[in-house]
């Protein structure tokens, strides 16, 4: 058995931890460290980790030397406390003693380090060198004369992030961080240079001097921004969020990943901007009544009950139309179609509508994504995986630096991390791979584990049966080919799975007397076509009666209030302020397939907005007050009792609902509960593939997404307009 000595201790040597450093932590032995990041590779600069071993005639830096057999180290003799001081004196010879106003304090590994090993004597009386400040963007505050030049941001910016835009200039005294060409750090990732650094010369620009870190309370939360969900913490300070981080464990190999994009890091402010609407009114002839909770209730109330007496009287259906798109929670979802099942009348649709196999978990969920390291080819169908999943992409780079590992694009073209080969643009492409008729078959047959990333926007083209149908011919033809499908945001897997819905027409609109909008911005440019454009068939027609419009939504802004209104003066318009996404707790199935529950994290009891769950909650209230003439159900067996549904919410009451256990809960709700929708059956539609482009669906990663909070964060404004100003000749 091969062993070493920790401080006269003897330990078993594995073959899989190698220096000296990692196998200290393991054992729960400290040894201080500058330079040494677990996530980074080692650059054995800064000398603080320095411990002896017997028979060397110096100090060792145990970061980048390895354990060998019958070792014996010291990590806490007189010699390596005496390494240690001279190490933290020489660094503070230059570092600024301006701790009391720099951000990092109380979270600063200098200042910890110099608690232990900082002399209180000073014996060098030179002046401090001065380093003039960079500018690396809207995210990054620099004061680079407290830089201790450990070169962790440098190994960032190459292997992580992969654009290798920061470096070290000069060399000894002179020696500096920066950009080359004063550039921005433009990098999507690039805040995650503010947690790395050891010291407080990269801090966070958007929030300084807000916080300590004693100040602050932590809650588990997960990412809204991406389909992912990626686990995070979110940092509080008198209920106000002013920090997110990563709440992956630094050691683990899973999906879960440890460095943020600056879009989850920064885009919370987007929730609480002051200009959100936080009030209840109604809006009727271009004027604002503001009423309260209980009187504007009351007013929607009597408004349902006389449409439904008035297409009554005019022989005509009633219909209320609840249009939902991507921000909606699985408790939702479940409790909308529940009110469908009610009542006749209701109807549910969806802004986008994907043609796709509802009945086939693998066509809205990822289901190999954790197996990437044995995966030896990757074939991404018109994703821009670098806008659209940072996570996913930071996973496929770092399989491609292992080696051995091809990628492929069929797409538009985009800027990656890592090279990768362009087939085309055009998606028929596709049909002939399954044919046999390009190159690249070789090499897909040949590919040990191939896998495929298929981005969900391909659903919304008229052809999506015939790509997926071809996709299932070459899973025939290589049963190992793993396929996945990338979602464009969190919710998508939620209404995939439990549910078919279909897309909001002009037809809907012109059945619908009610429109309510869950979660929708009314600035979205599909639904402003659709109802423009009615609205010129509604005043040729010269028709008295408005239509009602409930708008139960919290990104709806003053600025674009007053400019709406007008656009939409056939509505009788009632605006239910509803709760942010960290404000209400809720269930999210992810597209990993997992269920995933968050908790209310900033509780704000002076405001009066509800959350989305109460809010449906009360329609269904206010439906069971009227007596529908319309409602046909009524002289039928209910199907959906609402104390039924309520008294099975115990199941939903789980924090993490495994993939493998989700059959149950599928199976549990098809047999015990009407509340399902049945699933489409399984579609053979032959379409043939249509010879068009593959278009992204995103083009700005800061404020493109599908969720609602990122657009209108002024932080995510400002650095998309950087990003523009960089790559464009026009001024903006
Ligand atoms: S800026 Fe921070 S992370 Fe970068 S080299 Fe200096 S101390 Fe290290
Ligand atoms: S941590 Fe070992 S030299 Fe910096």
């Amino acid at each position: 058995m091969k062993y070493f000595y920790i401080n006269n201790k003897k330990y078993k040597l594995s073959s899989n931890i190698h220096s000296i450093i990692a196998y200290c932590e393991n054992l729960g032995i400290t040894i201080p460290h500058f330079c040494y990041h677990k996530k980074l590779s080692i650059a054995g600069n800064c000398r603080m980790c320095l411990i002896e071993v017997k028979n060397s005639p110096k100090p060792i830096v145990a970061c980048s030397m390895s354990v060998t057999n019958k070792m014996e180290i010291y990590t806490d003799s007189p010699l390596v406390k005496k390494a240690r001081e001279n190490v933290i004196e020489f660094l503070l010879l230059n570092h600024p003693l301006d701790c009391p106003v720099c951000d990092q304090g109380g979270e600063c590994d200098l200042q910890d380090q110099a608690f232990y090993f900082g002399s209180t004597q000073k014996r060098f009386y030179n002046y401090k060198r001065i380093v003039t400040n960079k500018n690396l963007g809207v995210l990054i505050k620099t004061v680079m004369t407290r830089c201790i030049h450990c070169t962790r941001c440098v190994r960032f910016s190459n292997e992580i992030a992969g654009t290798s835009e920061l470096g070290v200039f000069g060399r000894g005294m002179t020696s500096e961080i920066g950009t080359y060409l004063n550039k921005n750090f433009s990098s999507e990732l690039s805040g995650n240079v503010i947690d790395i650094c050891p010291v407080g010369a990269l801090t966070s620009k958007p929030y300084p001097f807000v916080k300590r870190s004693w100040e602050l309370k932590v809650v588990k939360s997960f990412d809204f921004t991406d389909s992912f969900g990626i686990n995070i913490l979110i940092y509080l300070k008198d209920n106000l969020i002013v920090k997110v981080l990563s709440n992956s464990n630094i050691d683990s190999q899973d999906f879960q990943n440890y460095w943020l994009s600056d879009k989850t890091r920064f885009s919370f402010n987007g929730m609480f901007s002051p200009e959100r609407i936080t009030e209840t009114f109604l809006v009727f002839k271009k004027s604002i009544i503001k009423k309260t909770w209980k009187n504007l209730i009351k007013e929607l109330v009597l408004n349902i009950y006389f449409y439904d007496q008035l297409k009554k009287h005019l022989f005509k259906k009633f219909h209320i139309t609840l249009l939902i798109n991507t921000e909606i929670s699985f408790e939702i979802m479940l409790i909308l179609i529940g009110l469908k099942k009610q009542y006749n009348f209701i109807q549910i649709r969806k802004l986008d509508t994907y043609k796709i196999k509802t009945n086939l978990e693998s066509s809205f969920t990822t289901n190999s994504i954790n197996d990437i390291k044995f995966n030896d080819f990757c074939c991404l169908l018109n994703v821009n995986l670098r806008y659209e999943n940072s996570y996913f992409n930071i996973k496929l780079r770092q399989r491609y630096l292992k080696g051995n590992f091809k990628v492929l694009t069929l797409g538009s073209n985009f800027n990656n991390t890592y090279p990768f080969k362009t087939l085309g643009f055009n998606i028929n492409l596709l049909k002939n791979i399954a044919e046999g008729n390009n190159t690249i078959c070789q090499e897909i047959i040949t590919a040990r584990k191939p896998l495929v990333v298929l981005g969900s926007s391909l659903f919304n083209r008229n052809d999506t049966y015939g790509i997926t149908n071809t996709l299932d011919l070459l899973k025939k033809i290589k049963p190992i080919l793993a396929l996945n499908t990338l979602n464009v945001s969190l919710t998508e897997s939620t209404i995939s799975y439990i549910t078919k819905l279909k897309e909001y027409s002009s037809i809907d609109y012109n059945m619908s007397s009610v429109l309510y909008l869950i979660n929708i911005n009314l600035k979205t440019s599909k639904l402003n076509n659709l109802i423009k454009v009615k609205l010129l068939h509604y005043y040729n027609k010269n028709i008295v009666f408005k239509k009602i419009m409930i708008q139960q939504n919290n990104s709806f802004f003053l600025n674009n209030y007053f400019k709406v209104m007008k656009e939409y003066d056939s509505y009788i318009f009632y605006n239910l302020p509803n709760k942010v996404f960290f404000e209400e707790s809720a269930i999210m199935l992810t597209n990993e397939g997992i269920l995933k529950k968050k908790i209310k994290i900033v509780k704000n009891n002076n405001t009066i907005e509800k959350s989305n769950w109460s809010l449906i909650r009360n329609f269904f209230n206010i439906l069971s007050k009227i007596n529908f003439l319309n409602d046909i159900n009524k002289y039928k067996k209910v199907v959906c009792l609402y104390k039924k549904f309520r008294s099975n919410l115990h199941i939903l009451k789980i924090f993490y609902f495994p993939k493998k256990t989700k059959f149950i809960f599928d199976s549990y709700l098809k047999v015990n509960d009407p509340l399902m929708i049945s699933q489409q059956k399984y579609s053979k539609k032959k379409t043939p593939i249509l010879k068009t482009k593959g278009y992204f669906w995103i083009e700005d990663f800061f404020i493109g997404g599908k969720d609602s909070y990122s657009k209108l964060s002024t932080i995510m404004i400002k650095c998309s307009k950087k990003l523009r100003i960089t790559s464009t000749n026009f001024m903006l």
